[in-house]
């Protein structure tokens, strides 16, 4: 699938244009929570990429530490292999539903959701050449941290790599609950759970 305007692009965007979250505008997110088809999935998807970002948020804290001196190696390396891993696993797990299990049956509910859903796969995409770009520094970064010599150019590799991918997933995040959960909220859980 293809996306025109490169202004949609996740790492060239701002938020999404009101024609494709064209649901947004009805369904405003602080009214979310008290909605009449505000169910347990809605609940849950918004906790899953609550909790995403709690632990994109824990791996840089981890990070910062050890950059600014706060933790040693060995505590900076035990935390971050850990966190990283259960992160990493996290996000594969919950794209791979979305694509597989979830996104058709929200593209079934409404010929214009497909729009939005264009975006959200090529999304997934970006983030996860993003997500493979951050495991192999991360695995320079340890590889230098275990070996005699400085390491400072293979952890600060690694900060700005992890970081853009934090970043990436914060947009992606916010805009498909722009989408998603509007959609529920519209069309009833039932439909696309
Ligand atoms: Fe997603
Ligand atoms: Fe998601």
């Amino acid at each position: 699938m293809s996306l025109s305007p490169p202004a949609l692009l996740l790492p060239d965007r701002i938020g999404l244009p009101d024609v494709i979250a064209y649901l947004r505008a009805a369904y405003p997110a602080p009214g979310w929570p008290a909605h009449r088809n505000y169910g347990e999935l809605t609940a849950f998807w918004l906790h899953v990429h609550a909790s995403l970002r709690e632990q994109a948020q824990r791996l840089d804290r981890i990070t910062a530490d050890f950059r600014e001196g706060r933790s040693t190696p060995g505590a900076f390396q035990s935390a971050v292999v850990p966190a990283l891993n259960h992160f990493l696993q996290h996000l594969n797990g919950h794209h791979g539903i979305e694509d597989q299990a979830y996104f058709p049956k929200f593209r079934a509910l409404d010929s214009r959701m497909a729009a939005g859903f264009d975006v959200l796969e090529s999304d997934h995409r970006i983030i996860h050449e993003s997500l493979e770009a951050t495991v192999e520094k991360a695995r320079a970064m340890l590889h230098a941290l275990g070996t005699p010599g400085d390491s400072r150019a293979a952890v600060d590799g690694y900060a700005e790599t992890s970081q853009r991918l934090f970043a990436l997933l914060g947009r992606h995040l916010s805009d498909e609950e722009d989408v998603v959960i509007p959609a529920m909220l519209e069309h009833g859980e039932r439909r696309v759970s």
